[in-house]
């Protein structure tokens, strides 16, 4: 029922007078403490398997649920937490479960399973910041400026305000409101003009913190997020790669978004840093790898004989080399099935709807070919022990004609990246390929992936690249190294005998 209108001259305030909240505030959250606003420390401990415990700070907490302060294990969107035990000064207070509900910038959020918390307890036992003075925040700060080299912080600060310049420049132009060909000319002559500049300090830090003593880069990369991320993070594709929403870096959405030919984003100075996405050396690998899959694809579609051919792509994203190569196939193709493996079930379904899209649009919703998809992760592929899903995944690539894997390999230390190719190797049928991008170093993108957006990618060369395949059995008949365009991404090519 609807309240009673309170009258002119009665108590309180008109309803059509009532205001809501601003700008973020809108968005109604339960009250938090913050972490730092309390006398000690908070710290929660927690096990994702029956193994392993794990520890991290606590950066607030609220009746539902705690922020973790960046904790060491990558813990997935949906991930639970059992004997999750919140301590105050080493006492425990609270103690349940919960489940990882969301990543924000440096914290990951656990929503409370077993039951909520009284915060108001905590609050109340809780003096006010008990570091008036900032000592921590101080102590750090001056450990960066004592550790970290004058030059190689000056070039830091000259990347930073370079940013700010450029943002402060593209605000003002943004009221004049460009048509999207107008913006992607400017977009072109930027990158000429301050991108040339951008780039340059990009390489020169990645030249230079290679002298950075091992022990300091740790702190040079919370100098460098610190000073860098506030802007970058305006841009929907740099802040992604730096939140990972869903858990890992480099997920379906972000690799679509250097597909898209208009960059997205609600300022033009976000539009501008999404277009940047695109254009560094490894960005533009990214996109080269895609044609090289395709090309893989045709290859077998187009090859002579009736028998129907596998084709399977583990770690598959988007999948956009499969959809592009629908939208340009001309029937009559070799029957083939496609194989989409992924441990992203938002990725599948993603795929699922974009190669029926086109399957509609371009062959009436008829199927050229087949896919299947199968939500399995490495772990599950690479059991000692058989498993429903080892069997299944080892069952369906059987045979296949072709095994590839772009942008996967590259998050893969060696010895698990060598059990995986010998096992696909073996399930390849005669004559079958294994076709395995891995990025290497480039030097206008590396530093920025690594020491800012904590993106870390196991970069390969020719030579290390090759050695992962050096024990296949049976032999090879052919190994050899593709490159993209860039030359920086390498597809590792293996022949079965
Ligand atoms: C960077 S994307 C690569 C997308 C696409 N293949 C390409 O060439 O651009 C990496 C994909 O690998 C998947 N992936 C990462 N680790 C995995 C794992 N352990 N098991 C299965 N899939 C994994 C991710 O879910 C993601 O969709």
């Amino acid at each position: 029922m609807e309240k009673p209108h309170a009258t002119e001259g009665g108590r309180g305030v008109r309803h059509t007078a009532l205001d809501g909240a601003r700008g973020a505030e809108v968005r109604f959250r339960p009250d938090r403490i913050d972490a730092r606003q309390i006398n000690g420390e908070l710290v929660c401990r927690f096990r994702v398997d029956p193994e392993a415990t794990a520890e991290c700070r606590v950066a607030n907490v609220s009746e539902f649920g705690v922020g973790l302060v960046a904790p060491e294990m990558e813990l997935r969107h949906g991930t639970r937490l059992t004997d999750l035990v919140l301590l105050f000064d080493g006492t425990e207070f609270w103690r349940g479960a919960g489940v990882v509900a969301h990543h924000a910038v440096g914290t990951v959020g656990v929503r409370f399973t077993s039951g909520l918390l009284q915060v108001d307890q905590l609050r109340r036992g809780a003096p006010k910041h008990p570091d008036r003075l900032g000592a921590a925040e101080l102590a750090a700060a001056v450990r960066q400026t004592a550790d970290l080299p004058l030059p190689w912080r000056a070039r830091v600060g000259d990347l930073a305000a370079l940013l700010h310049a450029l943002a402060g420049h593209l605000d003002a132009l943004d009221q004049d409101q460009l048509t999207v060909d107008e913006e992607l000319q400017l977009f072109d002559g930027l990158w000429e003009s301050w991108g040339g500049e951008y780039v340059a300090l990009l390489t020169e830090l990645y030249a230079s913190t290679r002298d950075l003593p091992e022990e300091a880069i740790g702190l040079a990369r919370s100098y460098a997020s610190a000073l860098l991320l506030p802007l970058l993070a305006r841009c929907d594709m740099h802040r992604r790669a730096w939140e990972k929403p869903r858990g890992y870096a480099g997920d379906y959405v972000l690799i679509e978004q250097y597909f898209d030919p208009v960059p997205q984003g609600a300022t033009l100075f976000s539009r501008f840093l999404s277009s940047a996405g695109t254009r560094y050396t490894l960005s533009r690998a990214v996109i080269g790898r895609e044609a090289l899959l395709r090309a893989a694809l045709r290859e077998v579609a187009s090859a002579p004989g009736a028998e129907r051919v596998t084709v399977a792509s583990i770690g598959s994203g988007p999948a956009l080399e499969l959809r592009r190569f629908a939208m340009q196939a001309e029937p009559p193709l070799r029957p083939m099935r496609a194989l989409l493996v992924d441990q992203d079930r938002e990725a599948l379904e993603h795929c699922h709807r974009e190669i029926n899209r086109v399957f509609i649009e371009r062959f009436d919703g008829q199927r050229p070919f087949e896919v299947e998809h199968l939500q399995i992760a490495l772990r599950q592929i690479l059991r000692a022990e058989p498993t429903p899903e080892s069997a299944a995944i080892a069952r369906e690539i059987q045979g296949a004609a072709l095994i590839y894997a772009g942008g996967l390999f590259d998050y893969l230390p060696d010895h698990v990246a060598k059990r995986l190719l010998q096992r696909l190797y073996s399930a390849l049928g005669p004559g079958g390929r294994l076709y395995i991008g891995n990025l290497d170093e480039a030097e206008d993108s590396v530093w920025l992936l690594d020491m800012v957006l904590a993106w870390h990618l196991v970069y390969r060369d020719e030579a290390t690249l090759r050695r992962l395949v050096a024990d296949l059995n049976p032999t090879p008949a052919r190994v050899a190294i593709d490159r993209d365009s860039t030359g920086t991404c390498l597809m590792l090519d293996v022949r079965r005998p």
